[in-house]
């Protein structure tokens, strides 16, 4: 998977999200073992910098497809990186997704808390929203959450949209495709929320500190 960064057709999944390693270091200031939570691998743009960043301290917890989840961990693990959850990654399925595989590792009670969560899935209010209100009890004290793509939408979507993808006009009713998905999940699930401070934009991500 991760030699895939860098090469022709990979272009944009091919850099690393500079807001993540920067909180991540900002975390890492004053924790020496910090979970992170990455949900939507991509090809591993983000996750091999934060890796070596971690230097196999703490945990990471890759949350995408099952075959990329794996396939990434394997690549980080003949790295020497051992500290990768891939335990829950999804299957390929229509209706499958990281924010099922939140909700059965919540209520089995097995998600550990984190200090920072990546969210840079599938951008979508069905995926994101549970994902995100099951995420936002996982926080510990001070922790960050950095939610990608905050003005994406399918209309916008360089791959997605309909005159690109004829698809999506069937799956999709026409203000589902001129929505912002995930600044409605921001606006619904966290702005309301007293427990969490915005604190700001950077490169298109809206960024939270869980203050309670
Ligand atoms: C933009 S990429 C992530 C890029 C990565 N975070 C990075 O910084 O390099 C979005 C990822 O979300 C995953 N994704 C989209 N919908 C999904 C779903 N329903 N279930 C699991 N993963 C999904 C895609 O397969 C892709 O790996």
């Amino acid at each position: 998977m991760i030699e895939k960064i860098g090469t022709q057709g990979y272009e944009t999944l091919s850099k690393p999200d500079s807001t993540v390693l920067r909180y991540l270091d900002l975390v890492m200031k004053s924790n020496d073992n910090p979970v992170y939570y990455e949900i939507g691998v991509g090809i591993g743009a983000t996750t091999l910098p934060v890796a070596e960043k971690l230097n196999n301290k703490g945990k990471i917890i890759l949350l995408s497809r099952e075959h990329h989840v794996k396939e990434l961990a394997e690549d980080l693990a003949e790295r020497g990186f051992a500290n990768i959850d891939s335990s829950m990654g999804n299957p390929l399925k229509t209706y499958s997704g990281y924010h099922f595989e939140l909700a059965m590792g919540a209520l089995e009670k097995k998600l550990p808390k984190f200090d920072l969560a990546y969210i840079d899935g599938g951008h979508v209010f069905h995926l994101d929203a549970p994902a995100t209100c099951i995420l936002k009890e996982l926080c510990r004290p001070n922790a960050y959450m950095i939610f990608d793509d905050y003005n994406w939408s399918l209309a916008k979507s360089p791959t997605l949209r309909p005159s690109k993808r004829p698809d999506t006009l069937k799956e999709y009713d026409l203000r589902q495709i001129e929505a912002c998905h995930v600044m409605m999940v921001c606006k619904i699930f966290m702005d309301v929320d007293s427990r969490f401070k915005f604190l700001g934009f950077e490169n298109g991500s809206a960024i939270y500190q869980y203050c309670a």
